[in-house]
């Protein structure tokens, strides 16, 4: 399913939101999977989450992009048309686009139109010569690229470690569909959160502004405005936990009191301490990355951490 920045599918995707959530919150692990965390506002509060103290991963990526643009740039090779997968503000392809040499398009794809379009606008000012084609579409759902791009070779840009919000097999079939999508001679360049203490990581995810609380709350909010939901938003509290077992933070929306609520006319309740499980960001090492990388059919032909080996950046090639 592709459609271009001037088809808004808005009805359709606001379906898929309510399937989602009625059909999370009746199972016995109630859940509302992330993709929905991004709204226009879910897409603010992620930007102002970006700048806390904190959250360590942007800052630290556009240090390493910053650092490795001219060879990331070699690697790449000139006229290619980097592929973004959720791509929100674009910040980060800025840089990249700086370093390369010619790109031909850039194609950012990203499930909230309101970020792919502010992005575009200032993307349309500093590269006026790049042929720009936004695609509002769910990444994880199978998508067509442009027919422009048809000929030209690909980079896949996939930053921020989205990946890691992907259930493992998952993402294994996510990185496996991106390389059917952009062809036998594409690349990708991928972020890729490390593994560390979990008093950095705890953090990250349970800031002291609470600006990360406001995100996963705004999931509860956006069921009151397009759902017509009636959920009390202050008798939820949004929990951070680090799951050692697997190596990954998981967040939840908890209840802070036996409740009732109806949503589109259905009603539900929670019991005091219940969860609803909203998001995942898995931790990966550089070797344990590197085999779900070679499982969906990918070689890491490089790879870049910073110096306190916060996080990294895989070059995948096709194995
Ligand atoms: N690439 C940026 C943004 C990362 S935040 C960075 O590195 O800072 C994750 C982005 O992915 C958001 O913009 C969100 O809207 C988008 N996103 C999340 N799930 C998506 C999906 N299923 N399909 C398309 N975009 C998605
Ligand atoms: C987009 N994604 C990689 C972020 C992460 O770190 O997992 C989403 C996020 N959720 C809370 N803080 C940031």
């Amino acid at each position: 399913m592709t459609s271009s920045i001037c088809e808004i599918e808005t009805a359709q995707f606001s379906d898929e939101f309510a399937e989602a959530v009625l059909s999370g919150l009746a199972q016995s692990h109630k859940n509302i999977p992330c993709r929905f965390l991004y709204d226009a506002r879910g897409s603010e509060l992620f930007e102002d989450i970006t700048g806390l103290d904190e959250y360590y991963p942007t800052r630290t990526e556009i240090g390493l992009l910053t650092k490795h643009g001219p060879e990331i740039a070699e690697r790449v090779g000139a006229g290619c048309a980097v592929v973004e997968f959720g791509s929100g503000s674009s910040r980060k392809t800025h840089i990249l686009l700086e370093n390369l040499t010619g790109a031909s398009a850039y194609v950012p794809i990203d499930i909230d139109d309101a970020a792919l379009k502010e992005a575009a606008a200032r993307l349309r000012a500093d590269f006026p010569r790049l042929s720009l084609y936004p695609v509002h579409a769910d990444f994880s759902q199978g998508i067509d690229l442009p027919d422009e791009i048809a000929n030209a070779r690909k980079l896949g840009f996939f930053p921020g470690s989205t990946i890691g919000n992907f259930e493992l097999d998952a993402a294994i079939d996510f990185l496996s569909d991106a390389g059917d999508l952009l062809g036998p001679d594409s690349d990708l360049l991928i972020g890729v959160d490390l593994q560390k203490d979990q008093a950095i990581l705890v953090p990250a995810y349970d800031d002291s502004e609470g600006v990360t609380a406001e995100f996963t709350l705004n999931l509860l909010r956006r069921v009151n405005r397009e759902l017509d939901g009636n959920l009390v938003i202050s008798r939820f509290a949004h929990k951070a936990i680090y799951n050692d077992k697997i190596g990954r933070i998981e967040i939840y929306v908890e209840s802070l009191a036996d409740q009732a609520f109806e949503i589109l006319g259905r009603k539900f309740s929670l019991k005091a301490g219940e969860r609803i499980h909203v998001e995942n960001s898995h931790k990966f090492t550089i070797p344990r990355f590197k085999a779900l990388a070679k499982d969906a059919g990918w070689t890491s032909a490089q790879v870049w951490t910073d110096q306190n080996d916060l996080f990294s950046m895989h070059y995948l090639t096709r194995a």
